[in-house]
């Protein structure tokens, strides 16, 4: 099966594309829920100020875009994938480019309308919702497009608690829109919130919603028990979080150039203050970016990979399987690439169709750490 690409709306249908894109994709740029607030918001004042938090795949930017050229739209999110598919679908739609702001920075109001997805990280969307009420006009109204699935007990509360009295459109297609009126909507927004936790030598500092947050992934754990052996002097973390992987590679080989690439502006931020509040800023660089499509072939010598397994609410491998392409490209010919991950997800026959040599290393009940080479 291919995907849908056109999204058919009362007011006309959007051509829609989800990243990152694939030969077979199977899955669409939109769900229900944005699809149901596309149809609600229909009548909106023109120089309307609408703040989108956390669009998925740019579904709802392009619709809004398209369907209300007269507003003023700002886009906040902590992905740089959303970030390139609200771009390329606005591309694909014939539309002007939609201002954006990166999850660390706080957007400046005052906003009319907040449309925002709820992110999987209640710390997320708790820092979020704090930071942007400040942000709103005295009678703003605050809309959350939600799959009915999504919405339980303790996201309802937090809402609540956070926002007031929450109404709910009837469902459709298994979606609700739930609304809120913020009343409390003046002061200062406060600094994102940061949080540390000691790891042996290492002090980890994260802005919410960062992999890995509340303590050590047992998976980066037990990688960092196996750790590669070698000289190695071009080094690279594949989706760093934190950037425990690069503060530990960059101990090991004091020479080497460490790089860490994440598509989370949090978890670059982390990972950049983890590395100065180390003093390992020196050796270590982090960017933004979508698996390692930025840098150039055969320009590392060992590359660590502690792989996502879901993409936004969407569990699968498919971003575990684009990080092996991209890795297998961008390694020298007798680069390896150490990758960890839950037994169960079956990455050994995966990584076969880009590595021919493959060893296990390490025992562990739950968790394999392999190393390849081409
Ligand atoms: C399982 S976490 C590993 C974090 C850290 N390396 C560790 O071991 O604790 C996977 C990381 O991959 C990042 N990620 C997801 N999709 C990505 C993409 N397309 N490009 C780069 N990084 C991505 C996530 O934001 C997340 O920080």
């Amino acid at each position: 099966m291919t995907q849908d690409i056109e999204l058919a709306l009362p007011q006309g249908s959007l051509k829609l594309q989800r990243l990152p894109l694939r030969r077979k994709q199977t899955l669409q740029a939109w769900d229900s829920a944005d699809q149901l607030a596309l149809t609600q918001l229909q009548d909106i004042k023109p120089d309307s100020r609408i703040l989108l938090v956390n669009d998925h795949f740019g579904a709802l930017g392009t619709g809004l875009s398209a369907l209300h050229k007269q507003v003023q739209l700002t886009v906040w999110s902590d992905s740089y994938l959303a970030r390139q598919a609200l771009h390329h679908n606005c591309q694909l739609n014939q539309l002007p480019a939609v201002k954006f702001v990166e999850a660390v920075a706080t957007p400046q109001g005052p906003f009319d309308l907040v449309v925002m997805r709820a992110p999987k990280s209640h710390s997320l969307l708790q820092d979020q919702i704090k930071r942007l009420v400040p942000q709103l006009a005295a009678d703003a109204s605050l809309l959350l497009p939600i799959m009915v699935k999504h919405l339980d007990n303790s996201l309802y509360d937090l809402l609540t608690k956070l926002l007031g009295p929450l109404s709910a459109s009837r469902a459709v297609k298994k979606a609700r829109v739930l609304s809120a009126q913020p009343t409390n909507v003046s002061g200062r927004s406060p600094a994102p919130v940061i949080k540390s936790w000691q790891y042996k030598d290492f002090t980890l500092s994260h802005y919410s919603g960062v992999y890995g947050r509340k303590r050590l992934d047992e998976g980066s754990q037990f990688l960092l028990e196996n750790f590669p052996k070698g000289d190695f002097k071009r080094v690279i973390d594949l989706g760093c979080g934190n950037g425990i992987l690069s503060l530990q590679a960059a101990k090991t080989w004091p020479h080497a150039q460490i790089l860490g690439v994440d598509e989370s502006y949090m978890a670059v931020a982390s990972a950049k203050l983890n590395a100065e509040q180390n003093a390992l800023a020196a050796a270590c660089e982090f960017q933004i970016g979508n698996c390692l499509a930025a840098l150039a072939t055969k320009s590392a010598d060992l590359i660590l990979c502690n792989p996502p397994f879901h993409q936004q609410r969407v569990v699968g491998d498919q971003l575990a399987m684009a990080m092996f392409a991209d890795a297998s490209r961008v390694l020298d010919t007798q680069g390896e690439l150490w990758v960890v991950g839950n037994r169960h997800l079956g990455y050994h026959a995966k990584l076969k169709r880009w590595f021919k040599h493959i060893e296990q290393q390490g025992k562990h009940p739950k968790f394999v750490v392999f190393k390849c080479r081409k």
